[in-house]
């Protein structure tokens, strides 16, 4: 929903916090209750000259808000706190994009703003991959920070950082691939993101927390090509060191791979509705260059070259 973004008036200060009291009756989403949300508050922060505050409107009706706040203290002065709300019946509509995009455009502009901070509740799971989509890491978490009722909800701290480089990052993986043959091609499947985006890789991945290695196979095949096996057989332990640059605001970061391949047998389909969530197909490791593959696909061709 494509939507006009502009300044907020203190007129508009009305309608943001009814806004914000309809959602704060859920709990999980913002910190204050109801009550505490106050319109005095809402136009102390649209007057401040300290920040922005945005407004997305939809033929005359506000459908959401962000505003940045720089933080006061000379030292912490390159940091902005960011909050957003996409009104009740309004999200899921590319809004919050399309207000975030303004924000970080606004806070690169401003010269003053070096980092953008904010708090989520670490349940709050479309807002987490809205951050994460706009480039957001996340940097802390805050156990049982909050306390709805009985329940307690750990915040997290995310942050983006507009000015200067992150540090590199070392990223450790271990996960469990699988190796099915027929005739002399291997089913493959595509990677949609992550570091081989677009390249051919084992179907395979993260052994989650307390699944045997068996189960976490029989998981990453069932997600990510539809299938299902009989039995699994280990052939060898590889690892796999790749450099990865910095890009679009991420950092650079080295990824260590430690993959445990297994030979699958049994494949077989469980049903049209089960597609996996990868694009996959039976390929012939012959016709492929390194630059297509993942190093283990690479590894496991090589091997079977010589
Ligand atoms: C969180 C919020 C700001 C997101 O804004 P939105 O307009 O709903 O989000 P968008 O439609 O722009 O979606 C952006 C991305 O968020 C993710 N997302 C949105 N809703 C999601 C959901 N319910 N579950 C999982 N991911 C979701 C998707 O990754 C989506 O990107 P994509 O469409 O390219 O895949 C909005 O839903 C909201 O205000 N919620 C209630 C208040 C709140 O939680 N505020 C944040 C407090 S920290």
């Amino acid at each position: 929903m494509t939507v006009m973004i502009r300044r907020a008036k203190i007129e508009d200060a009305q309608s943001i916090v009814s806004a914000e009291q309809d959602i704060a009756q859920e709990p999980g989403y913002f910190c204050s209750e109801p009550f505490e949300l106050s319109e005095e508050n809402v136009c102390k922060t649209i007057q401040s000259s300290q920040g922005i505050y945005l407004v997305a409107e939809k033929e005359g009706i506000l459908v959401g808000h962000a505003f940045l706040e720089i933080l006061d203290l000379q030292n912490l002065s390159h940091v902005a706190q960011l909050n957003i709300a996409v009104h009740k019946g309004y999200q899921g509509k590319g809004i919050g994009t399309q207000l975030m995009e303004r924000i970080i455009e606004w806070a690169k502009q401003s010269g003053r703003v070096e980092k953008i901070e904010l708090n989520v509740r670490a349940s709050n799971t479309g807002a987490i991959a809205l951050y994460k989509k706009m480039g957001f890491f996340e940097e802390g978490c805050l156990k049982r920070r909050v306390k709805a009722g009985d329940r307690y909800i750990d915040d997290l701290v995310m942050a983006l950082h507009i000015k200067g480089d992150l540090p590199h990052r070392n990223i450790s993986r271990v996960g469990v691939y699988g190796v099915v043959r027929e005739g002399h091609k291997m089913l493959l499947v595509v990677q949609a993101t992550g570091t081989y985006a677009n390249r051919f890789d084992l179907p395979g991945g993260g052994i989650e927390f307390g699944e045997t290695i068996e189960q976490a196979l029989h998981r990453e095949f069932l997600e990510e090509v539809g299938m299902d096996f009989k039995s699994m057989e280990p052939i060898t332990n590889l690892t796999a060191k790749v450099e990865m640059p910095s890009k679009e605001g991420w950092p650079s970061y080295t990824f260590h791979q430690i993959g445990l391949i297994y030979s699958v047998d049994g494949l077989h389909a469980l049903g049209t509705e089960c597609k996996g969530s990868l694009k996959h197909d039976w390929i012939d490791l012959q016709t492929l260059k390194q630059e297509e593959v993942s190093p283990f696909v690479w590894a496991i061709s090589r091997a079977e070259a010589l």
